[in-house]
Formats: structure tokens, sequence, C-alpha cells
């Protein structure tokens, strides 16, 4: 809780851990998946009510890359969920502005449900006001693994030095989210308190909120509940409260990449 009364600006970037689906079926008797078809209504009504809100860049854990593991008929409805909900959703995210990116193993995913993320992210990628985030085949060890491979492929081209990595600014460019701001905020929903390998090293200095309500009942009044609680929080990376609250020359902020 903040020290002053002044509210932190609504959050540029929020991240949410969608959690609960399965739960919310099991407690109506319903299959899993119609706790995923369910949990794909609440994706819609987040993405609307965070621009809503003002948020310019919303990241949803939809696919880890630990969740090829759960049987098969599940992960394959989890992939035509996503087919569907992607077709249905580019004309509203063509008339909202809204650009779509993907982070994780993209390529790794079932062809049809990639040849329909990339009709959409190629269809939406000049918006710039609002970035929808889909984490799909998304671990967190994996993209450093993949960032750390990729600067060396461009040290031994002779394109990147190994000092460029002595700053968290040149080797943070090889993640998947080089282009997207440090979330603020990170949301998980169903009572989870875990981050479960998303956005590790992004989320450094996030704001975190854990509710106990299940993802398919997670709505536009509980986005501006987290917002809420969000915003009376003081960030003070790695400051006292103090200097956070008295104007001076250090100011608070994300810290210069190098400052730990
Ligand atoms: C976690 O709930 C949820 C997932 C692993 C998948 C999330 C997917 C969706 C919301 C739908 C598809 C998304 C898009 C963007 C189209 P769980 O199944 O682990 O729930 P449980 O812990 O209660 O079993």
């Amino acid at each position: 809780m903040s020290s002053s009364s002044a509210l932190l600006p609504v959050p540029a970037h929020v991240a949410i851990i969608m959690d609960g689906n399965g739960r919310w079926a099991k407690r109506r008797g319903l299959p899993r998946l119609e706790g995923h078809r369910r949990g794909v209504e609440s994706v819609r009504a987040v993405v609307d009510a965070a621009r809503a809100l003002g948020i310019r860049c919303i990241t949803l854990y939809a696919f880890s890359v630990e969740n090829w593991r759960r049987p098969e008929d599940e992960v394959g409805g989890l992939m035509v969920l996503l087919e569907t909900f992607l077709a249905k959703e580019k004309a509203n995210l063509l008339k909202n502005r809204v650009r779509l990116r993907a982070i994780g193993r993209i390529a790794a995913l079932p062809s049809r449900a990639r040849a329909a993320l990339e009709d959409v992210m190629s269809a939406t990628a000049h918006f710039t006001e609002h970035t929808l985030v889909l984490a799909l085949n998304y671990g967190a060890r994996t993209e450093v693994l993949d960032a750390a491979r990729a600067f060396a492929v461009e040290v031994a081209a002779g394109r990147a030095r190994p000092e460029d990595a002595d700053t968290w600014e040149g080797f943070s460019r090889h993640l998947y989210t080089a282009d997207l701001p440090d979330p603020d905020l990170v949301i998980r929903t169903s009572g989870e308190t875990r981050l479960s390998n998303f956005l590790l090293v992004q989320s450094a200095y996030a704001e975190f909120v854990f509710t106990p309500v299940l993802w398919p009942d997670f709505g536009a009044r509980e986005l501006e509940a987290a917002v809420d609680d969000y915003r009376r929080r003081e960030r003070r990376y790695g400051l006292t409260g103090e200097q956070v609250s008295r104007p001076g020359p250090v100011a608070a902020r994300e810290p210069a990449p190098s400052v730990i």
C-alpha cells in the first residue's frame, strides 16, 4: 500500500495467468473443455475491458510448454479454440485497432493454429496503440534459452560482442518480448499463488494480484478491481519508501538496465 495518497497511473502492461477453467467445469459436472470454452469468453471480455481502461498492452498465458503433457483431447481442443477465437476475433481487433502479438515457440504449434495466428498478426501489425499478446507454447526458461542461443548466433556471426550482454538492455533484446514494455501488473486467477514459468525476468519489478476468482468468472469488474488495487501500491524499484515519497534527485522508476 502506498504511503502517499497519489494513485499510480493505470498500468501500461497487464499480464494474466488464466487459471481455473478445469475447476470451473468440474464444479458444474461439465467436461474440462467446456471450462476452456467459457475461458475464451473471459478473454474477449477482458481484452475489451483492458482497452476501455486505457491499458495499452495485455499478455495472456494461453498455453505453456508444459501444457503439451495434458490429455491429447484437451490439447487438441485448446488448439481448435485458439483457431476459432482468432477467426472470430480478427474483425474486432481490426475495428478496435489492437495489434496481436505472440510469444513462445510458435513454430511448434499445429499448422492450422499457426496459420490463423500469423494471419491476424500480419493484419494488425501496423497498430500501435493497443497490443494483445498471446503466450503460446511459452515458458520463461525456454525463452531465456532461446535468447541465449540467439545472442550466441549473433556473436558468432560478428553482429554482436560478448560485452553486449553486460547490460540487461543489451541482452534482453533477444527475448521474445524485446518490443514490449515489462508487465506492471501480473494477475493470477483461481487462488493459486505461483508464477508457473511465466514472464519470470520481465516481472522483476511487477506488482502481483492473486484472486480466488476462477478464470471463466473473471471479467471487466474483476480486472477493474485488480487495477484499483495496483494503483494504490507503492513501487520502489530498490529505493527506500522515503526516497520514493520525497521528490528528489533519485526518482523512483524502473532502474537503468545495468542497475540491480
Ligand atoms: C488453466 O486452467 C488454463 C489453461 C491451461 C488454458 C487457458 C486457455 C484459455 C483460457 C482458452 C484459450 C485461449 C485463447 C486465447 C483462445 P486449468 O485448465 O489449468 O484449470 P484447473 O487448474 O482448474 O484445472
